[in-house]
């Protein structure tokens, strides 16, 4: 998602520092960029050169970098403590009119605010994956955050070609309340011998139109990142309509993480 989100403010127009924990990650991401641009330059989506674009993003493993930005995006994995912490050091870090965004899925932008000096300042801007493709930005509003930074991120998302939907601070906001459930109920089917992966996932391709079925959404996904947002939405809420799948669990005990590692309900190996 990270490298996505550097994409896209590199596209228009943004200088970017893309900070990851290793090299081996930053790499990773630079050539997954760069092989998104050509394709959307195939496409005709975008017309300047993918070295002009890459010319825009820089990349490093120390956060301390960051400080000069007028906004920072946190993305990294679906934890709470693991944020937070980001949040209290980059909060230190970045100048005190400065916007500091997270890309969190579910977790509550009131309380990862309340980690910082400036919880007027911090917003959600949930991207969607492949997020050059996908138009929404779900703009979350916590409960300190005030009008200058929501017209901010709203009229950013716009700027970014990005079509935004503001909704309220609450547990997995509207779009994973909706959807995390959904794939959920199909990894209970597929437990019970409903039926095939490939049939639920049909169902939903051919039933409803979705462009994958939700095996293949949460393989895209990652199924580790399903869990995290199922607890998140469980222990939020108390409501057991939303305890994770036991064969979702066991799936992510066992390293079958989705497409990332070549495996999930899917083989992606080639
Ligand atoms: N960069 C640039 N272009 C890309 C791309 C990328 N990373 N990924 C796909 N594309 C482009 C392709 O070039 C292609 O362009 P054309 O239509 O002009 O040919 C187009 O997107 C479609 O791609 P493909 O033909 O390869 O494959 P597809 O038609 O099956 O589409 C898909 C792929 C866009 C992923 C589509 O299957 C889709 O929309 N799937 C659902 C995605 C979704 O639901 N995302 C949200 C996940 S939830 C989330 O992210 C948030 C969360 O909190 C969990």
């Amino acid at each position: 998602m990270g490298s996505g989100i550097a994409q896209l403010f590199a596209t228009y127009g943004h200088e970017v520092m893309l900070v990851d924990l290793t090299d081996d990650l930053l790499n990773k991401a630079l050539k997954n960029i760069k092989s998104s641009i050509v394709r959307l330059k195939e496409r005709g989506v975008i017309k300047e050169d993918e070295m002009a674009i890459m010319s825009r993003i820089k990349v490093s493993t120390d956060t301390n970098t960051v400080a000069d930005s007028s906004m920072a995006i946190e993305a990294i994995y679906e934890n709470y403590s693991a944020k937070a912490d980001l949040f209290k050091q980059i909060d230190k870090l970045l100048a005190k009119d400065s916007i500091l965004a997270s890309n969190t899925s579910s977790i509550s932008i009131t309380r990862l605010a309340s980690n910082t000096s400036r919880p007027e300042k911090v917003i959600g801007m949930h991207f969607f994956n492949p997020v050059p493709v996908m138009r929404l930005v779900e703009v979350v509003k916590g409960l300190r955050t005030d009008k200058l930074t929501t017209d901010f991120a709203l009229n950013l998302s716009k700027e970014l070609q990005k079509i935004p939907v503001l909704v309220e601070d609450s547990p997995g906001f509207v779009s994973n309340r909706i959807l995390m459930p959904f794939i959920n109920e199909a990894i209970f089917c597929l437990s019970e011998g409903i039926a095939s992966k490939e049939g639920i996932d049909d169902i939903a391709k051919l039933g409803f139109n979705h462009p994958m079925g939700p095996l293949q959404l949460a393989d895209m996904i990652g199924l580790d990142v399903c869990l995290d947002i199922m607890n998140v939405l469980y222990a939020d809420t108390g409501d057991p309509k939303y305890r994770p799948a036991p064969l979702l669990k066991k799936m992510v005990a066992a390293g079958k993480l989705g497409k990332k590692v070549g495996e999930g309900f899917y083989s992606y190996k080639a």
